[in-house]
């Protein structure tokens, strides 16, 4: 019913002369009178993914680009609910029913628009876990995504006065040097005992200090905030693909929402919107003649295939939406970090580092400050592999996790296909719980205690449209906790904090625990504690139109090709067959660069 309406009232799209070239603003369009009927490649969503991807298919000028984002242009960047949609999970069983809200960005830019510009890389073996699970001669692979990295982010080298310091190393051969997408240390945090914190992370059992964050490596790093190196301004898709390019072939309509994807049979030919804030607007829509690319992100892009036929056919024919393609994969597989809050500690005795230069210390911490009143992020992390987490249980672990019933734990109206998807990662994460490589607990090192942060759930989530309502907002289930491996692994990340804490080098500053405190001691104990702890997401949903094959209940193929389709690419979070260990942006932005490149070879782009 839904689609006749959109068809039935089509706004008539009337053509403007010529490319507007002169003001950075006339290619910005408010209206859908105001673009053209026809462009050779629509974006829908000017996000991370969707900005990344239009700068590099509109850059030799001969094809033109549409990009459809939902929010406006903001003057202001950071978390605001003027900049973020507003959407509330569902109650988590496994969390003693608790809600959650699930941030994204809704602005031009996206979510790197209002993210925590903490900018990380995964490591190999979690990139290579995207090879295994796409069924033989992928490419996506940690060789195959490095030169996207050194493409996608510049990296701004330290203050040498800092470096020298603090240790700071790093190394170009994982960097770019062309993007303006920048990668910047930004210091301004450091407490005069930081330098305790990071020599008594190096000295726990099994950490390596990598020398650059964007090694593929676990271990305890300094790592880059997205930055302006010069401006120190927020570095996101807005300023790097965006604000400075003024192409007479790259327009954007804001504040225009897709609905659906409009399809010559199976082939995707464009797409239907409507204004965001005019009720009595009718539906209006535009032609692609190359290609439909979808980068709405991974908890809108499920609904917009979903409204236009592509999805789980059951919830399809409850929403009234004639199959297209019955693809049961759309909205499942759904990922997101997890993390407690605080393992709350206070000092016995305050550490110093007992070779502090205060000068040395205040100096460049003043440099940077002055640039960036107020701003700045804690820049030291420990990213650590399972066997150093939990020397002794994680055997144990993978073994429980490996023997499960792939079924067991995953969302009862999964079909075949889904479970042996689902069977794989099984196969691949066992495997990887006895790696030191994939990073599980994350913890930034600005202490005493501070928050652990699981990076690898085995749990599964859903993102599915309210069947009485497709246009409406999602509902988004993390189901967290669904499967009591995380919950095992949460206790083994809190006792590693109380390891770190208390003993090796930091015992002799006497550390009180006041969180979870000393009468939470047994293995249940410290998960029924976890249980009211565990908040579920670190803003980086993932995987809900993920790369595998078919049969394993994947969504798009290896060049990110929706199946039974032809001429849609889908480039966003959601094409992440399992998520990685580090914050999602820089990958965002990794596949984004693949992306360009795999639309530019299939589309003759030259
Ligand atoms: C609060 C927050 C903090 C984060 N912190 C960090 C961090 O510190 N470090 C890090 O690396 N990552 C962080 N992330 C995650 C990271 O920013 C995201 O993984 C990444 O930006 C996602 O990119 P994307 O292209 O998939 O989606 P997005 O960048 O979200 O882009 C999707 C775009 O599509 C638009 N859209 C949606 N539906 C429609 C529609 N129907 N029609 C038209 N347009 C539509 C949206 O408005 C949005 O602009 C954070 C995210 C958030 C929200
Ligand atoms: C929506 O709002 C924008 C900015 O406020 C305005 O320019 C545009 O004309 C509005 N669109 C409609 C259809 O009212
Ligand atoms: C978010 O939505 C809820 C209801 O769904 C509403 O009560 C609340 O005011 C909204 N918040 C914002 C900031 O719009
Ligand atoms: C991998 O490539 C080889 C050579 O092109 C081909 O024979 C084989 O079928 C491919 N395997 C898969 C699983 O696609
Ligand atoms: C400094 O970092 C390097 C890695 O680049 C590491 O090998 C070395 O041990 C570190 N030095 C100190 C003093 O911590
Ligand atoms: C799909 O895109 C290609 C170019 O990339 C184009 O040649 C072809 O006509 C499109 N298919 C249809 C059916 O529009």
């Amino acid at each position: 019913m839904v689609l006749l309406e959109a068809a039935a009232v089509l706004l008539a799209v009337s053509s403007v002369s010529a490319w507007p070239t002169t003001s950075p603003y006339t290619n910005v369009k408010t209206r859908a009178e105001q673009i053209e009927a026809e462009y050779d490649y629509v974006i829908i969503g000017g996000g991370t993914s969707g900005l990344t991807v239009g700068d590099r298919l509109s850059e030799n000028g001969k094809y033109s680009v549409l990009a459809i984002e939902y929010g406006y242009f903001d003057t202001q960047t950071g978390m605001n609910p003027k900049r973020m949609f507003n959407i509330t999970s569902k109650p988590q069983p496994g969390l003693n029913d608790r809600t959650f809200p699930v941030g994204i960005g809704c602005v031009v830019g996206g979510s790197s628009c209002v993210n925590g510009q903490v900018f990380l890389r995964g490591t190999k073996e979690e990139y290579n876990a995207w090879e295994t699970l796409g069924g033989g001669n992928s490419t996506w692979n940690w060789e195959g995504l490095l030169p996207y990295f050194k493409k996608g982010i510049t990296l701004s080298p330290p203050e040498p006065v800092q470096a020298k310091n603090y240790n700071i190393t790093y190394d170009m051969a994982y960097w770019g040097t062309t993007s303006k997408i920048f990668g910047t240390f930004g210091t301004n945090y450091l407490q005069p005992y930081i330098k305790v914190l990071y020599n008594a992370m190096k000295n726990m059992p099994g950490i390596a200090v990598p020398v650059d964050s964007g090694a593929g490596e676990p271990g305890l790093y300094w790592y880059p905030i997205s930055q302006d190196p010069i401006k120190y301004e927020r570095s996101y898709a807005r300023s790097g693909h965006w604000d400075d390019l003024n192409r007479g072939n790259y327009e954007m309509l804001v504040g225009a929402k897709v609905t659906n994807i409009l399809f010559d049979g199976t082939t995707a030919t464009g797409v239907t919107f409507t204004s965001r804030n005019s009720s009595d607007t009718p539906p209006a829509q535009v032609k692609a003649r190359r290609q439909v690319i979808l980068a709405a992100g991974a908890v809108h892009t499920p609904q917009i295939l979903m409204r236009s036929g592509i999805g789980p056919s059951p919830l399809l024919k409850d929403a009234d939406i004639p199959v297209l393609v019955d693809l049961p994969g759309v909205g499942s597989n759904f990922q997101d970090h997890s993390y407690i809050r605080n393992i709350a500690y206070s000092w016995g005795t305050t550490p110093t580092d007992s070779d502090l230069d205060l000068e040395l210390f205040n100096k460049p911490r003043d440099i940077i400050a002055a640039r960036a009143p107020g701003g700045g992020a804690p820049s030291l992390a420990a990213m650590i592999g399972l066997p150093v987490v939990t020397p002794d249980k994680y055997e144990a672990l993978a073994q429980a996790y490996e023997s499960q019933d792939p079924a067991a734990y995953l969302p009862s109206n999964y079909e075949e296909t889904q479970i042996e998807g689902y069977k794989q990662q099984q196969k691949v994460w066992a495997k990887l719980m006895r790696s030191t490589n994939p990073v599980f607990l994350e913890i930034m090192l600005h202490g005493p205690g501070g928050a652990i942060q699981n990076l690898h759930c085995m749990s599964r989530g859903t993102i599915l449209m309210d069947p009485k309502d497709p246009d409406g907002e999602m509902q988004v289930d993390y189901r967290a906790a669904s499967n009591p491996v995380d919950v095992d692994v949460m206790v083994e990340m809190i006792k590693f904090m109380r390891r770190y804490m208390t003993t090796g080098d930091l015992a002799q500053y006497e550390a009180k625990e006041s969180l979870p405190g000393s009468n939470i001691i047994t293995d249940s104990e410290l998960a029924a504690w976890a249980k009211e702890q565990i908040i579920p997401s670190v803003y980086h949903p993932i995987g809900t139109a993920a790369k595998m094959p078919r049969e394993w209940g994947g969504v798009v193929d290896e060049d990110l090709q929706v199946y039974g389709t032809t001429n849609l690419t889908i480039i966003d979070a959601s094409i992440m067959p399992t998520i990685v260990g580090a914050t999602t942006s820089m990958t965002v932005y990794a596949v984004a660069e693949k992306a360009a490149d795999i639309i530019k070879a299939r589309t003759g782009w030259d």
